[in-house]
């Protein structure tokens, strides 16, 4: 279906791709697996019209053709799931399914139609979504849903997926790939990346290893494993799981009680919920997403209200305190909506990082910023989390999507704050960088900080968690320590069932 042939692309100060091969065939899964920055991103934005190559050729069944726009890839039936959704936040699903589609009856009679499409897409495809619904109240999972829909909908034939199942329930992962596995059944081809070993080998048929843009190697599925893989993509041995030395357990840090929260939708998101984390204790919350995660770390964090209920941080009643006020008092707070409201796309990777810290008084001097201080400051936290970027003065969105989360996590982490509540802390990241966030919260952890960890990540949550909560429908419906709990016990929690 797809042949890229020597596709090269240089940014100011970065050879994102340097003479890449890249072929597709009808009915394949072909994934593109490499650490962060690698250049998996760019060449898909490629084939997708949003770059051009500087050099190279694109055939598509073996035809030459020029790709300017998106425009152009969907004309030649090409599809993209992108890693940061492009969805127009104030417009229904319908409408920004028809959006860009040639209209040739009223908009209106055009959008039942749309609906009604869509309907029988999700029906067909098992992609449960509303029409109706305004994008900007909807969940990260159903966002992408609507996403594929709009691809499914423009009847994409090869179809590139960056980094899907990023923002997905493992339930949801497996709904996926039957979809997709349904689509390469009717011949369409597949272009997968991620950065979970485990989904790459349970999905794909061939592996291309991208290393600093240039192509190191390619394998068929079998055979491989996710040891063999991390060595491909990363050129060492990785720890899968941090060593965990045991800490003594503090006192509460952080206290909720009886805490209750809206959604977005007027809802009741979270619902007298309780819950305590000890000084020196990694809690993992673990849940299906929707229950609430989101909207209990929003209120924790001071950026939604409660409406009922109180949260204490170090002791200190800090309920419904403006967002800077609950910081002061100790909270640390890593979102999962990354470049939403985790970062200022076009600030630059120093100011990113000080966004925070503005205030301190180690960046001042006689009342002034002290850039040199804020210099020195931001070039150790990008060399420690290895945020990949070509000076600290690039602008956030310039950065590859993993690299822009390790610039959060290192403003974020780089304190000793008396809580942080961390929010799918390594979603995105590559395994070098997964593992050195680990290491990181243990560190954290080991230093007194009360954590909880939200993550729907279960092999994260049993890697690193001390105790394990299980939040649903807005509650905490059981707490299990770490050394006890199984997997079954938690899944059957995550999907409603009260521990005895
Ligand atoms: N628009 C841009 N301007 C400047 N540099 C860019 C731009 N887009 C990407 N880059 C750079 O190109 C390199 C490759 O980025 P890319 O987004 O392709 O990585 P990736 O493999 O997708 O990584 P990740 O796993 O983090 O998503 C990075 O060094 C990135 O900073
Ligand atoms: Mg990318």
């Amino acid at each position: 279906m797809l042949e890229m042939r020597g596709i090269t692309k240089r940014f100011p100060g970065v050879l994102a791709n340097h003479r890449v091969d890249f072929t597709v065939n009808a009915g394949e899964v072909h994934t593109l697996l490499g650490e962060n920055g690698a250049g998996k991103s760019t060449l898909m934005k490629i084939l997708y019209g949003l770059y051009q190559a500087d050099e190279g050729e694109i055939f598509l069944s073996g035809e030459r053709v020029e790709i300017h726009s998106p425009t152009d890839a969907i004309a030649h039936n090409i599809g993209m799931i992108h890693q940061h959704f492009m969805l127009v936040e104030t417009l229904t699903v319908a409408e920004n399914v028809a959006l860009g589609l040639p209209s040739n009856r009223g908009l209106r009679t055009d959008l039942d139609a749309v609906s009604e499409r869509i309907e029988e897409l999700a029906g067909r495809y098992g992609l449960a979504i509303d029409p109706g619904a305004v994008v900007w109240q909807l969940a990260v999972g159903q966002r992408q849903r609507v996403e594929i829909i709009k691809a499914l909908y423009r009847d994409a034939q090869l179809l590139i997926l960056d980094e899907p199942t990023a923002v997905l329930t493992p339930q949801e992962v497996d709904q996926l790939f039957v979809t997709l596995r349904q689509m390469t059944d009717d011949g369409r081809g597949l272009i997968f990346i991620s950065h979970k070993l485990h989904e790459v080998l349970a999905l794909s048929d061939r592996i291309t290893v991208l290393r600093q843009g240039t192509i190191t190697g390619q394998v068929p599925v079998e055979g491989a494993t996710r040891e063999s893989l991390a060595l491909m993509m990363v050129g060492r041995q990785v720890k899968l799981a941090p060593d965990k030395p045991p800490v003594e357990i503090g006192e509460v840090a952080l206290e909720i009680r009886g805490l209750s929260v809206m959604g977005d939708r007027g809802d009741k998101a979270v619902r007298g919920l309780n819950l305590e984390v000890h000084a020196g204790e990694i809690l993992g919350i673990a849940g299906v997403s929707g229950n609430g995660q989101r909207e209990m770390a929003q209120a924790i964090a001071g950026l939604r209200q409660a409406t009922a209920g109180s949260i204490r941080i170090g002791g200190v009643e800090t309920t419904n305190h403006t967002p800077a006020d609950v910081r002061k008092n100790g909270l640390a707070y890593v979102t999962e909506g990354r470049l939403r409201d985790g970062a200022i796309a076009d600030f630059s990777v120093s100011e990113n990082i000080l966004l925070i810290d503005h205030t301190d008084k180690r960046y001042l001097k006689r009342g002034l910023l002290d850039f040199k201080a804020i210099k020195e400051h931001s070039l150790r936290l990008v060399d420690e989390y290895a945020v990949k970027t070509p000076t600290i003065d690039t602008p956030a969105k310039n950065l590859s999507g993993g690299n822009i989360q390790k610039m959060i996590l290192a403003r974020e982490m780089s304190g000793t704050p008396t809580v942080l509540v961390a929010s799918q802390p390594t979603r995105g990241v590559d395994i070098g960088a997964a593992e050195y966030i680990h290491k990181r919260l243990v560190q954290q952890r080991a230093e007194n900080t009360a954590i909880m960890m939200i993550s729907e990540d279960l092999d994260e949550v049993f890697a690193l968690s001390d105790r394990i909560a299980v939040i649903y429908e807005g509650q905490i419906i059981g707490i299990v320590d770490r050394q006890t709990a199984t997997r079954e016990q938690i899944g059957l929690m995550m999907a409603g069932v009260r521990p005895e």
